[in-house]
């Protein structure tokens, strides 16, 4: 049998009985392993994830099949047949660590590839397309999703209230009401990169991309009422079926796919359609960009410790490597920010010294000491020299060179001239009738809590999105309410 000991590995010679001034008590305090066990219980809880807090997550494998070495020059793509390791992480947004799977909420699909070049965090969801098209209303945005001030409930008034100010939403809103709104598992659905990102040859050349995980195990959903029967008997229902069929030998995968635009195509698309390339709340479409296969991603490995690696798993869009970019998305800009930040405070000074979190190659800086810092340098610089001699480079560095800008440094509100509607009409127009009355009911469902001003006013984004959308959620609304 394995010696039971503290801590600091000292054997424990009793864990059943606390030492005591006589069989009665009281304890005393020099039962250092009582303490250190209570102690240590006591400081077992990190803050969960603010948003995305309840996950599964598995190691994995990425594959090159096919060459891209034309768009980037990022050494994980650099030969077919190229093996990364990877982890990726799947999540629910608005709910807690312990809500249920299936509820009716966009999957995150957060992946990290750790690659030579250091580790590329692709933090993207099960939708090409996103609620908002700017980090600023992001706070607001979660704040409806999340518990009531007030009573700690969740609120379709809040929801609606803000969505229908936000018509930005529409489209995306659109997509989580529809047939696809709870994905079966987190096996049977695709992944997104959902923003713009770039891609950067050789020559310094930049595309931009979009990236797709497209599910080998074929797409599957849940109804709402079995997905609301679901969350009562087995609310942890995705990480049991993801963590059993790793267990049991049956990989999932995904084949990841790019969309590509050159700069020129951006342009002439943009002048065309009146969107702008950049905007979350829009998808390229696949007609005109198609998509191009990359590779496939395998998950074969589950973690051996839910809280040391999924837990304490720290991804950031802010995370490419050389050979990919950003773009000027203004959400992703937001988002290059905020989740460094929010580990720093979740996770810790040092939570890229985690195993989950380490690079796989090398790794040299000069930040030095903060609290549980174990990969510390050892004996090495703890600052960079100063080159006065080397010239600075323009650009962004290692070989991107940046992209133009124009305009005043300003706030713009470009939503009263913005089309919110045509995408999110086009998406209904595509549904089957069965698909379009589940979208009708389901949003009647949870539109008919929120008051009448609200629901005329979302109606009224939905009339603009095509007149059958806005008719029937109306119609499905007053059924609801008249049987109430
Ligand atoms: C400006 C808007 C956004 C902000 C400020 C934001 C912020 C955050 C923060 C602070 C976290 C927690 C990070 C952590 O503690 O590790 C998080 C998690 C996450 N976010 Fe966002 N987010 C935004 C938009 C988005 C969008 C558009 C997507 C997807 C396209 C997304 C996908 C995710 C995912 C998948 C996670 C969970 C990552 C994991 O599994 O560890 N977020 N977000």
């Amino acid at each position: 049998m394995t010696q039971l000991t503290t801590a600091s590995g000292i054997p424990v010679d009793d864990n059943q009985n606390s030492i005591t001034a006589g069989p009665r008590g009281p304890v005393l305090l020099q039962d250092f392993h009582l303490i250190e066990k209570l102690q240590h219980f006591n400081r077992e809880r990190i803050p969960e994830r603010v948003v995305h807090a309840k996950g599964s997550g598995a190691y994995g494998t990425f594959t090159v099949t096919h060459d891209v070495s034309k768009y980037t020059k990022a050494a994980l793509f650099s030969g077919i047949g190229k093996q990364t390791e990877t982890f990726l992480r799947f999540s629910t947004v608005g709910g807690e660590k312990g809500s249920a799977d299936t509820a009716r909420d966009p999957r995150g699909f957060a992946v990290r590839f750790y690659t030579e070049e250091g580790n590329w965090d692709l933090v993207g969801n099960n939708t090409p397309t996103f609620f908002l098209k700017d980090g600023i209303k992001f706070p607001d945005f979660i704040h409806t999703q999340k518990r009531d001030p007030l009573t700690n409930l969740k609120s379709a008034q809040n929801v609606w209230d803000f969505w229908s100010r936000a018509p930005e939403s529409l489209h995306q809103v659109t997509i989580l009401f529809s047939d696809r709104g709870i994905p079966d598992g987190y096996r049977h659905m695709d992944g997104f990169g959902s923003h713009t990102y770039s891609l950067i040859n050789d020559a310094g050349e930049r595309v931009w991309v979009k990236w797709h995980f497209k599910t080998l195990q074929g797409i599957k959903n849940l109804s709402a009422s079995e997905a609301q029967r679901l969350a009562g008997v087995d609310p942890d229902y995705a990480q049991r079926d993801l963590f059993h069929a790793i267990a049991q030998g049956d990989f999932p995968r995904w084949s990841v796919e790019i969309q590509v635009m050159d700069d020129a195509q951006r342009a002439a698309w943009e002048a065309k359609t009146g969107w702008d390339a950049f905007d979350l709340t829009k998808v390229w479409p696949q007609g005109e960009f198609p998509r191009t296969p990359v590779g496939i991603l395998e998950l074969n490995r589950n973690p051996d410790n839910y809280h040391a690696d999924v837990e304490q798993a720290a991804l950031s869009p802010s995370n490419i490597v050389p050979g990919l970019g950003y773009s000027p998305d203004k959400m992703l800009q937001a988002r290059l920010f905020a989740y460094h930040d929010a580990q720093l405070y979740r996770v810790g000074t040092n939570h890229q010294h985690l195993p989950v979190n380490r690079p796989r190659c090398p790794f040299h800086n000069q930040q030095r000491d903060g609290a549980m810092a174990v990969a510390n340098g050892g004996a090495a610089a703890n600052y960079d020299p100063v080159h006065a001699d080397v010239p600075a480079q323009g650009g962004f560095g290692h070989g991107d060179a940046g992209w133009p800008v124009e305009g005043n440094a300003g706030r713009y509100d470009t939503r009263a001239v913005d089309d919110h509607f045509t995408q999110a009409g086009d998406l209904f127009r595509l549904l089957s009738d069965d698909g379009k009355r589940n979208l009708i009911e389901n949003i009647a469902g949870s539109l008919s809590g929120a008051d009448a001003v609200i629901q005329d006013r979302q109606i009224g984004h939905f009339l603009k999105a095509d007149p059958a959308y806005g008719q029937g959620v109306a119609e499905a609304v007053r059924k609801l309410q008249n049987q109430a």
